[in-house]
């Protein structure tokens, strides 16, 4: 019986050693355990388009750390498109090295060096929307030199994908990635064009959801053959997908533009806590050496951060809207929740919330706020100033300015 068994056992220990170690096997799956709250951090993209250099990279890094969004939260220093330099014989790429004279892993090392990590762009395509050289037949090639320069987050863009299909191309990279042994992010960047969220979900830990955003509070830029869109016409596309998003994927409707100019402080307070209640990543798109008092204290309001980094990673949902007033609800853990009153009127409006007649009820996730029975502390996450008990004998009143918000994050109660 022995003679029998032993190799009968042995083939069988090749056999499995064998199907493990198939080095033409690959896995189309996302690094696992990353991203399980929306990623924080910052991309060049949206004030600097292609001007990016070292020197400019390691000043945010410092940045992060001085203005104190680091200690709220932010990891990510993302350097997007037009880094790059050119293949070589071998195909392997480097940065531009008038941009990046000491190489991309010395950024790496010093961004690290700041307990931060690094992000970097590229594209499906065979050239990025930038026109430099895209990962289109280099993907193994492309992650492997990322991984060893050190690279955390990998932005993966969409332009001159002639004949590709999303969901393929994105396995491909996913699959690179996996194999090159770095825990990276993977950034799905094809502006919801194939509706990423219903394949995303094990192949990238976020997808955008929509075309470019533009720095204005309520308005579209037509660039002819495309259009980039307002934060408002942004918030309205999110409609349908929250059902998609969860920790480790999540969706993404594009980086802020708090800080950069064209909206007013309150404008920005309503951009920045609406994507906190859409559990959207939180990347900054600003210049951070130079921000103002009320920039920083926007970017780095922590209550309305918590709401956004909850561990439920719930994404919140539109409970009304009349006469240009939504009111949005965002479950949290521990029985909480946040409820944010958006004024997209140019004039204010008044609130008067009835607790007891307000019904909040989050259909996908089967959780009833209870106004009438439960009774929860209430805070205001803008003045910072505790405004009593949610109950059933007081109506919540105030007057939300044109185009602001108020947000309240309701504390349930023992
Ligand atoms: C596309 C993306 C943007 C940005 C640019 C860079 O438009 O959607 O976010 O990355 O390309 O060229």
């Amino acid at each position: 019986m022995k003679k029998i068994l032993c190799p009968v056992f042995t083939l069988l220990v090749i056999l499995a050693a064998t199907a493990q170690g198939n080095n033409y096997v690959q896995d189309y799956t996302k690094y696992p355990d990353l991203a399980m709250t929306p990623p924080m951090g910052w991309n060049s993209w949206n004030k600097f388009a292609c001007n990016v250099d070292e020197d400019m990279i390691k000043q945010m890094a410092d940045a992060m750390v001085s203005s104190g969004m680091k200690d709220a939260g932010y990891t990510y220093i993302n350097i997007d498109d037009c880094w790059h330099g050119d293949r070589d014989e071998k195909g392997f790429l480097s940065p531009d090295p008038k941009r990046f004279p000491n190489g991309m892993k010395a950024v790496a090392d010093y961004v690290h060096s700041k307990g931060l990590k690094l992000g970097i762009y590229s594209d499906a395509g065979s050239q990025t929307c930038g026109g430099r050289p895209g990962s289109r037949g280099y993907e193994f090639q492309d992650a492997l030199t990322y991984a060893s320069w050190g690279i955390d987050y990998l932005k993966y863009d969409w332009c001159n994908t002639e004949g590709l299909k999303a969901e393929g191309a994105y396995k491909t990279m996913t699959a690179a990635l996996k194999r090159a042994g770095r825990p990276i992010v993977l950034s799905i960047c094809e502006w919801g064009n194939d509706e990423p969220w219903k394949w995303g979900q094990n192949v990238g830990h976020l997808w955008r959801t929509t075309g470019d955003i533009y720095n204005c509070f309520d308005c579209i830029k037509d660039h002819g053959s495309w259009k980039a869109f307002g934060v408002m016409q942004i918030l309205d596309k999110q409609e349908g997908l929250r059902r998609y998003a969860g920790p480790g994927h999540w969706n993404d409707p594009d980086m802020l533009e708090v800080g950069n100019g064209a909206l007013t402080a309150g404008e920005d307070r309503a951009h920045f806590t609406m994507w906190a209640m859409l559990a959207a990543p939180l990347i900054a798109g600003n210049d951070l050496r130079s921000m103002t008092k009320e920039t920083i204290e926007v970017l780095t309001n922590k209550e309305v951060i918590a709401i956004n980094q909850d561990k439920l990673g719930i994404q919140g949902f539109k409970v009304s809207a009349e006469d240009g007033l939504e009111i949005w609800a965002k479950p949290l853990q521990g029985g909480d929740w946040a409820i944010a009153f958006l004024n997209r009127n140019t004039t204010a409006k008044k609130i008067d919330f009835n607790w007891a007649t307000q019904k909040v009820y989050d259909n996908v996730n089967t959780l009833d706020a209870a106004f009438g029975t439960t009774t929860y502390k209430i805070k205001n996450l803008w003045d910072k100033k505790d405004k009593g008990t949610a109950t059933t004998k007081k109506a919540f009143k105030a007057e939300v300015p044109a185009h602001d918000i108020i947000t309240l994050r309701l504390s349930k109660t023992k």
